[in-house]
């Protein structure tokens, strides 16, 4: 069954064709980050309207790279919520028309499903039940897949996201949007003992997160060096506040597992391209005796195969969108 994928949650826009939830036919993506980098965040009417006029583009694109015609596409799939709900809109409007001109089901994908999803195209013998960890830049969340359309949310951030604290900080070091992945590079070779930041942990609830107090942590130490006209090691800074993040998620994530009685364990979303995370997870899985699950990098941002391969699955369970679906800015997994 080949599908024809959309994502536009928030700055990238995305096309993709995937067949029987597993095999990536094509995968067109349009980043817009050079659209928002000079505002240092993204800017959402400025994404809805990068999203207007590529996501035709991407569609015949994706069509041609494949080698198909609309006539062997047998279901559309389209990220619904959450996300930035003028960039969703897009998505979904224009998934509405393509499934209606087609003659088509219409499979409406919750993004972080997505997000999890891309550990199946990554790892074709993997299957549920397992625990996942998606971090993003909106997104911080342990969830509990239990079967491929049964899953919830065990824990979460209380205030921000893991990629948004990384792009805080990035900016508060100089370095451009988005800012995981400069923070990544900067932090190779640095003292990640030099700083020492907080943990949080949060009273009562064992598997939510919280990262202001890191945040406003690293804030205060630049504007003091501002101040005081000392001069920052920012490499340092970086890998200190990368190994904040770290001992945040991951032995959480671990602790999570063993509790739940879990020894399979994915870890999805942007963030989890970082290289610091990437090697925490392997050896506390490893340590843990659990097996571990981290898509290539290609998988980790937003990308629409990852909606493709969800959709799949959320097909055969009898999910299908109506003809009044509509976009939402935030929505129960
Ligand atoms: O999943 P994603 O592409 O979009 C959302 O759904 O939010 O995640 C984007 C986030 C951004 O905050 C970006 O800075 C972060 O992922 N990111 C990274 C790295 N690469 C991207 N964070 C840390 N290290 C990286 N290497």
């Amino acid at each position: 069954m080949k599908i024809l994928a959309f994502e536009s949650s928030c700055d990238e826009t995305a096309v993709a064709i995937v067949e029987d939830g597993r095999t990536v036919l094509t995968d067109q993506i349009f980043s817009q980050a050079d659209l928002h980098a000079i505002y240092g965040g993204v800017v959402p009417e400025i994404a809805a309207r990068s999203h207007v006029e590529v996501i035709s583009i991407l569609t015949e694109r994706a069509l041609a790279d494949a080698k198909l015609t609309r006539e062997d596409i047998d279901a559309v799939a389209v990220t619904y919520a959450p996300g930035l709900i003028g960039a969703v809109l897009v998505g979904v409007n224009f998934a509405k028309a393509a499934a209606l001109a087609l003659d088509v089901p219409l499979i409406p994908v919750h993004h972080i499903r997505g997000h999890i999803a891309a550990n199946y195209i990554a790892y074709p013998e993997l299957e549920p039940p397992f625990l996942c960890l998606s971090i993003s830049g909106g997104n911080t969340l342990l969830v509990d897949v239990r079967s491929y359309t049964d899953m919830s949310i065990i824990g979460a951030t209380r205030d921000d996201a893991a990629g948004e604290c990384f792009d805080k900080t990035a900016r508060v070091l100089g370095l451009p949007y988005p800012g995981g992945k400069p923070i990544d590079e900067l932090s190779q070779g640095g003292n990640d003992t030099a700083y020492t930041f907080p943990v949080a942990h949060v009273s009562g609830s064992p598997y939510d997160f919280s990262f202001s107090g890191l945040k406003t942590a690293v804030i205060n130490i630049a504007h003091h060096a501002e101040q005081t006209g000392e001069v920052i090691n920012k490499a340092d800074l970086a890998a200190s506040f990368t190994k904040a993040v770290s001992d945040s998620l991951v032995p959480r994530t671990m602790m999570a597992a063993a509790e739940l009685g879990y020894r399979k364990i994915a870890v999805a979303g942007g963030v989890a391209a970082n290289s610091r995370i990437r090697r925490d997870f392997i050896q506390a899985a490893e340590e843990a005796g659990c097996e571990l699950f981290v898509p290539p990098l290609k998988l980790c941002g937003d990308n629409a195969a990852m909606i493709g391969s969800q959709g799949y699955y959320e097909y055969l369970a009898g999910t299908r969108g109506s003809s009044d679906l509509n976009a939402f800015a935030t929505k129960d997994i």
